[in-house]
């Protein structure tokens, strides 16, 4: 376990986030010419290439590197029973206070513990409802009738689509347990409180996979699953002294959990969720065995045919919530005083420190100059290099202009064509996070950069 403190030292605020994506187009906020719509969000060009990256990797960690975990993707709408079935109708519910007079709504963990004794509202001292429950799915209805025949859910969780199709996917797939099945897609929920950007939406992503194993070594597989994860965000390059657990308390936990696990990050608002390790036992197949009335049980064949629910071991983790961390973390600002070097003359860089696999472009082509051919040069390796790489090309302005623009993107490398490249063949290849700038041969030039993606490390 790393060394845990409670005191954010990155350099990134919410508001220096917030307006960071809006200026280099990573996040927008929804319908923004009509107000905006509260708690949803829109990913701009930059943004949906950092949320792909993101989802190819955890994809990637969850079934190409498992032979025991497979994929899948359920649609958002599902028979309306299984949400009778997984006790998201009875138990998935905020308790809700109401001002009588200014009308605002709180969540009563959200409000300080005087105003709720004295029902009095923390806004404008009017006078408080007592605690109602509030469900937190939307609700809709399909076909053209408003019947509550008709009622359906948007999704709140990603995971109930896995355990309706648990069989079928034994069955077509001939999966042994153990074995997961991964997934990721949007999840809604009628949340109140929506604030620090894209933290907590009404509108979201999941990354979820569920384990399916043996009862009895379900304490084991949990404990692999919290180590895989950790190692996981490790992988990636995230500051290791920004996460620590957070183990729910009994009187805590969600209805399904035997025990439950948060990877928490600090984020510049303090540590909060990011991902969750729940043991969910059998509740949930047992539960779709008992409304549906269909056998949810496995036979094991390694087990002279021994019939049993599976126990279900889920890793959740947001993938909106990892685009907010991911941005926090490499989020960075230092005095440069490089005049010369670099161009860019004294001042403050921002820099996104992305891992280079996350980041939205992998490496900008810029001629020094737009004249005398070096455009021409720089467009035709800009060409050569797309097949392989995410590329961008920008040739206006100074060129210390121009690599500020891509720090603030997060690009891990430019590379810079000159009028020595029109003889010798060879570019200037510039490091993001050190500035430092290399002697690099046309012809080697993918080479090289396949091998520093390869052996990155974060330092700063
Ligand atoms: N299937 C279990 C489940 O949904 P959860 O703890 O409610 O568990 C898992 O959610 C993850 O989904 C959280 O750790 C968080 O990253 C993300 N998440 C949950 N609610 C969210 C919201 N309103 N906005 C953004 N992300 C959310």
């Amino acid at each position: 376990m790393s060394d845990i403190s409670n005191e954010y030292k990155g350099k990134a605020t919410m508001e220096k986030i917030t307006s960071l994506a809006k200026r280099r187009g990573f996040v927008f906020q929804s319908s923004e010419i009509y107000g905006g719509q509260r708690g949803a969000w829109d990913y701009g060009p930059l943004g949906i290439e950092l949320k792909n990256r993101i989802a190819g990797s955890w994809w990637k960690e969850m079934t190409q590197l498992n032979d025991d975990i497979v994929g899948l993707d359920a649609s958002i709408l599902m028979h309306p029973r299984t949400w009778e079935a997984s006790g998201h109708v009875e138990n998935f519910t905020d308790p809700l206070v109401d001002c009588k007079k200014c009308k605002s709504r709180f969540r009563d963990d959200m409000i300080p513990e005087e105003n709720l004794k004295a029902k009095k509202c923390p806004d404008c001292g009017g006078e408080l409802t007592d605690p109602r429950n509030f469900n937190l799915m939307f609700k809709t209805h399909i076909g053209p009738a408003e019947d509550t025949a008709s009622v359906v859910y948007l999704r709140p969780e990603t995971a109930q689509g896995i355990y309706v199709n648990y069989k079928n996917i034994i069955q077509s797939n001939r999966m042994k347990i153990p074995f997961g099945i991964a997934q990721i897609g949007k999840a809604f929920r009628n949340e109140i409180v929506t604030k620090n950007f894209i933290f907590r939406t009404c509108e979201f992503e999941q990354m979820e996979m569920q384990y399916f194993v043996k009862p009895g070594e379900d304490e084991t597989w949990f404990d692999k699953w919290r180590e895989r994860r950790w190692a996981y965000y490790e992988k990636l390059g995230v500051k290791m002294d920004h996460l620590r657990w957070h183990q729910h308390p009994i009187d805590k936990r969600a209805h399904y959990a035997k025990d439950a696990y948060d990877i928490e990050y600090l984020f510049p608002m303090g540590w909060s969720e990011l991902e969750g390790v729940h043991n969910r036992s059998d509740y949930d197949l047992g539960r779709h065995t008992e409304y549906s009335g269909k056998d949810m049980q496995y036979i094991d064949q390694e087990d002279n045919n021994a019939r049993y629910i599976p126990y279900i071991i889920e890793t959740s983790a947001g993938l909106t919530r990892n685009v907010l961390m991911i941005l926090c973390d490499a989020y960075d600002e230092e005095q440069v005083t490089d005049k010369g070097s670099d161009g860019g003359g004294d001042d403050i860089r921002t820099v996104l420190r992305f891992h280079p696999t996350l980041a939205p472009i992998t490496v900008a082509v810029l001629p020094l100059m737009k004249k005398d051919g070096l455009a021409e040069l720089a467009n035709d390796l800009r060409q050569e290099l797309k097949e392989d790489f995410s590329t961008d090309y920008d040739q206006a302005g100074a060129i210390g202009r121009r690599y500020r623009r891509q720090d603030e993107a997060g690009t891990p490398f430019c590379v810079t064509v000159d009028y020595e490249s029109k003889d010798d063949h060879s570019v200037t290849l510039r490091f993001r996070d050190s500035m430092e700038q290399v002697r690099v041969k046309r012809t080697d030039l993918a080479e090289r950069l396949r091998k520093e993606i390869k052996e990155y490390k974060r330092v700063k």
